[in-house]
Parts: structure tokens; C-alpha cells; sequence
């Protein structure tokens, strides 16, 4: 197993590596992409997507055009929430917007193309390795980024915004806009190490837990966060009128509720075979996390 930094530095190395891979991209639209995708970022969705195939004995390196993707998806979500349409942000990643920078068409064009570059290179990857494992990776990672995952989750954000938050909703809206895409990595991390359906499963209930937390304290950093540290403006939600955690139940009880969510994404790492102590680090992390 390699440090989270270490994991973070490959996925750094590979990314613009990959996307050149892809052959002859207009110049404004590669900027574009670019310049989101190399802005920094946690890099979490590779790292655990990587660490997760790592902890179960699989090849990690086969593994990156994979986890290059998913932060490729994972970017492009972000570039078209900060549209005027969807959240109306002027910072991310301690950078203006995309859309600031390239105007609101190349924006959602940068989005398309990084979300299109994202299903070439693991398909690509799939058909060279022509391995089943690859080919389920993909799969897992186009499910859970769309219609029924994160895009889902992105439509209730929408839809929700200005009227009464329930805990019914803020609970769907967490799970897929968020949780789908930090389950991705790890489900697609171990179908590729081969790992068994029950490991597999595990792994999904550890990512489902996670992402809960995670978008959580994301809801909690947004009323409590410092916009220097945390690279995007905070007091957003509360001004669009986002069904949030925090909205639904108040500052206290989200950080409970988020403890809560990792200990559970914890005891589901007894099921799973191999080095899960990355993975439990990571997942307390999480709870104290600023940016
Ligand atoms: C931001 O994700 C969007 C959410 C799901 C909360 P991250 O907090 O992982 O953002 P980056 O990738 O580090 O910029
Ligand atoms: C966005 O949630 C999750 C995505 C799918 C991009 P938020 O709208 O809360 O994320 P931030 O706060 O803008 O990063
Ligand atoms: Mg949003
Ligand atoms: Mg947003
Ligand atoms: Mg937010």
C-alpha cells in the first residue's frame, strides 16, 4: 500500500497523460478542460479507487485510466454545478469558475468532453485488457455517474431548491449526487483486483456510508467554512435555499449524524479481506476535514 499522497501524485502524473492520449482535441476546448482538471482538488474518488484495488492485491496501474476517469466525471460535475443554471458559483478549487473564464458554452462543452474522455479511456482500457473485470469496472462507474446516480442526485438538488427540506429528500439527494460517486471508485476498484460479491458489497456499503458523511460535512463547511481554505464561497446553500443536512437538521445534529456515518462506513470494512487500514484513516478523516 502507498500513502494517500503518493496514490494522489500517480493520478496527478497520469491525467493530462491520458487525456493526450486520446489523440488531437481542439486547443480552446482542452484548455478548457484543463484548466479545471489541473486547478488541484483532493483528488479523492482516484485516490480510493486506487487504494481500494491496491488493499484487495490488484494491479494499480491498470487501474489508473480508470481512476483518471472517474476524477475526469468527477470534474465535469463540478463544472456544470457552478453554472448560473445549477448553483451560480464564482469559485472552485480557489480558482474563478470555468464558466468565468471560458463563458457558460465552452463551460458545458468542457464538461462534455470531460465526461465523454472519461467513458473512451476506460472502454479503451477495457478492450485492451479484454477482461471482464474491466469491462464490470466501467459499467459500475458509468451507473453510478448517471441517470440513476449522480445525475439523479443533481436533478432533486435542482428541482428541491427553495422548498421545504425533509429528511427524505436531503437523504436521496446525498446518496446519489454524492454517495454514487464516492462508491464508484471503490466498487470499481475492487472489480478489477477480482475481488468476490460479498467483498464487493462490502466495499459499496464502506462507499455509501462515506459519501453521506462526506456531503454532510461539505453541507456543514459551507455554513462554517473559510472561503481561502475551502476554495468556493461558503453561505451558498442557505442563500440559494438548498436542501441540505444542515437545513433538515441544524449544525449539531449533522456533525453527529456524520459521526454516525463513518462509524457505520467503518464496520463495514470487517467484511472486507486484505489491508483495509487506508480506508478506515481515510474515512475519519473525513469528519475533520476543511477543504
Ligand atoms: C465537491 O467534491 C463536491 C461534493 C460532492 C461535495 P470535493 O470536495 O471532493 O472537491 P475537490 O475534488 O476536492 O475539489
Ligand atoms: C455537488 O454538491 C455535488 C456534485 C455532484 C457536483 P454541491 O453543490 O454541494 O457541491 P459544492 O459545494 O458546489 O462543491
Ligand atoms: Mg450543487
Ligand atoms: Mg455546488
Ligand atoms: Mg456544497
Amino acid at each position: 500500500m502507498k500513502t494517500y499522497a503518493e496514490y494522489q501524485q500517480m493520478v496527478v502524473a497520469a491525467l493530462s497523460q491520458q487525456l493526450a492520449s486520446l489523440g488531437e482535441i481542439p486547443q480552446l476546448l482542452l484548455d478548457a478542460m484543463d484548466y479545471s482538471l489541473s486547478a488541484g482538488g483532493k483528488r479523492l474518488r482516484p485516490v480510493l479507487l486506487l487504494s481500494s484495488c491496491d488493499a484487495l492485491g490488484g494491479d494499480v496501474t491498470q487501474a489508473l485510466p480508470f481512476a483518471c476517469a472517474l476524477e475526469m466525471i468527477h470534474t465535469y460535475s463540478l463544472i456544470h454545478d457552478d453554472l448560473p443554471a445549477m448553483d451560480n458559483d464564482d469559485l472552485r478549487r480557489g480558482r474563478p469558475t470555468n464558466h468565468k473564464v471560458y463563458g457558460e458554452g465552452m463551460a458545458i462543452l468542457a464538461g462534455d468532453g470531460l465526461l465523454s474522455a472519461a467513458m473512451e479511456l476506460m472502454l479503451r482500457s477495457a478492450v485492451q485488457q479484454g477482461d471482464m473485470r474491466a469491462v464490470r469496472a466501467a459499467h459500475a462507474i458509468a451507473r453510478r455517474a448517471g441517470v440513476t446516480g449522480m445525475v439523479a442526485g443533481q436533478v432533486m438538488d435542482v428541482t428541491g431548491e427553495g422548498s421545504t427540506p425533509t429528511l427524505e429528500k436531503v437523504d436521496y439527494i446525498h446518496r446519489h449526487k454524492t454517495a454514487d460517486l464516492l462508491t464508484a471508485p471503490i466498487e470499481a476498484g475492487m472489480l478489477l483486483a477480482g475481488a468476490d460479491d460479498a467483498t464487493v458489497a462490502a466495499g459499496c456499503e464502506f462507499g455509501l456510508y462515506l459519501g453521506l458523511a462526506f456531503q454532510m460535512v461539505d453541507d456543514l463547511l459551507d455554513v462554517e467554512g473559510d472561503a481561502a481554505i475551502l476554495g468556493k464561497t461558503p453561505g451558498k446553500d442557505a442563500a440559494e435555499g438548498k436542501m441540505t443536512w444542515v437545513a433538515v437538521k441544524g449544525v449539531e445534529q449533522t456533525r453527529l449524524d456524520a459521526q454516525k456515518a463513518v462509524e457505520k462506513a467503518i464496520s463495514a470494512l470487517d467484511c472486507i479481506p486484505g489491508e483495509t487500514n487506508f480506508l478506515k484513516t481515510l474515512a475519519q478523516s473525513t469528519l475533520n476535514r476543511v477543504q
